[in-house]
């Protein structure tokens, strides 16, 4: 090693070094500016206090997603279940796990578990989940496989593009809204036609213009 890189070529090295690593850092900048805060949100997926997975609780048990996101309907936010939700069940199943500990302690205190936010619009942008499942369009469109997922993460880039360009051309992602929660549904035929026939019965018309979803 010493014969090839001698004390020269070593200082050669470094300087190229330094030269390709300053590049590498304002380009490392330069990505994380343009491309914030949409595409590096992609695959955000931290670590839960609570080792809840959903690949187990809506995929192998089966359980809808409205068990526990009942709000999507009712109101502008899907809100993350209480602990009551879970403590149906598991005051009997699986009673004593310690990877339930801290549901038990939340159950016992009142002080609800802290789920860290995954998916996170800007304040300034208006978004509703009841107009969107209303309409027929399935969490799988927006937030992906979440029931193959041992931990949530985000698939979607949701940006402004991403909104718009599904409003400008809803059809292919527009099913009959009962099978909104059903993720692995194929559709016979051609999605679009489905979905054209569904827009022209319901007159859905998603907002293009700014105001739309800048309220
Ligand atoms: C047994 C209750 C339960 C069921 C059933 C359930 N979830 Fe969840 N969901 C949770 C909990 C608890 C969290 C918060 C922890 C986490 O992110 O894993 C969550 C988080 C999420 C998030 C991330 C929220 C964020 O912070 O951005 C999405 C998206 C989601 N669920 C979608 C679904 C979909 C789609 C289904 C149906 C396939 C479903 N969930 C079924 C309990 C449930
Ligand atoms: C409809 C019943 C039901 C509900 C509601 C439910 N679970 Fe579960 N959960 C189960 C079953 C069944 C298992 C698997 C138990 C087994 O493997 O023996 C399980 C397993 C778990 C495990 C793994 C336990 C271990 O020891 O490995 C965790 C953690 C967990 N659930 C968290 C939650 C949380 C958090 C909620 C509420 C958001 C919740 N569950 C709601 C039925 C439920
Ligand atoms: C049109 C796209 C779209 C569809 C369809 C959709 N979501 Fe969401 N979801 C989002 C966006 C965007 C956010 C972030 C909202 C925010 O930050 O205000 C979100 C956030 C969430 C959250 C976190 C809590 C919250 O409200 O911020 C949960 C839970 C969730 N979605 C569950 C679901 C479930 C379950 C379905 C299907 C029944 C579903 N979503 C359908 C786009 C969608
Ligand atoms: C896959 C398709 C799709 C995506 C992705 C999507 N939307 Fe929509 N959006 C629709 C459809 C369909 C409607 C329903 C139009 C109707 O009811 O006439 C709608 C309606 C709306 C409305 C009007 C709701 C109301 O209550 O007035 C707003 C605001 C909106 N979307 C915002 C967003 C934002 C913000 C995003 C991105 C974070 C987004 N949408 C992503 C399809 C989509
Ligand atoms: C279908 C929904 C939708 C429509 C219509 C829409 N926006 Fe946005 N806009 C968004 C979302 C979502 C974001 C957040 C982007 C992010 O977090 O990366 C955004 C972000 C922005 C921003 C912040 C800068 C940026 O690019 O991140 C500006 C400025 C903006 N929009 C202006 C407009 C104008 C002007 C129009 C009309 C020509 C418009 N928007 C129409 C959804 C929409």
């Amino acid at each position: 090693m010493a014969a090839i890189f001698s004390k020269s070529s070593d200082l050669i090295l470094k300087v190229v070094g330094a030269v390709v690593g300053l590049g590498a850092v304002s380009g490392i900048a330069a990505f994380a500016y343009l491309s914030y805060p949409t595409v590096i949100d992609i695959g955000y997926q931290p670590e839960q206090p609570v080792a809840y997975s959903h690949k187990l609780h809506a995929g192998e048990l089966g359980m809808n997603c409205f068990y526990c996101h009942s709000t999507v309907y009712r109101g502008a936010f899907a809100a993350i279940p209480g602990t009551e939700t879970c403590m149906g069940c598991h005051s009997q199943v699986r009673p004593a796990s310690p990877r339930l500990e801290k549901v038990r302690n939340s159950y016992e205190t009142g002080e609800p578990i802290h789920w860290l936010k995954i998916h996170d619009l800007p304040d300034y942008v208006f978004f509703n989940h009841r107009a969107h499942i209303g309409a027929g369009v399935s969490c799988v469109t927006c937030h992906g496989r979440v029931d193959q997922m041992v931990e949530v993460r985000q698939e979607k880039p949701l940006n402004m593009a991403w909104c718009v360009d599904c409003h400008r051309n809803p059809a292919p992602n527009i099913r009959p809204a009962a099978l909104v929660t059903q993720l692995d549904w194929v559709p016979e035929g051609d999605p679009a036609e489905i979905g054209r026939k569904i827009i022209e019965e319901k007159k859905l018309n998603p907002p293009t213009n700014c105001s739309g979803c800048h309220r």
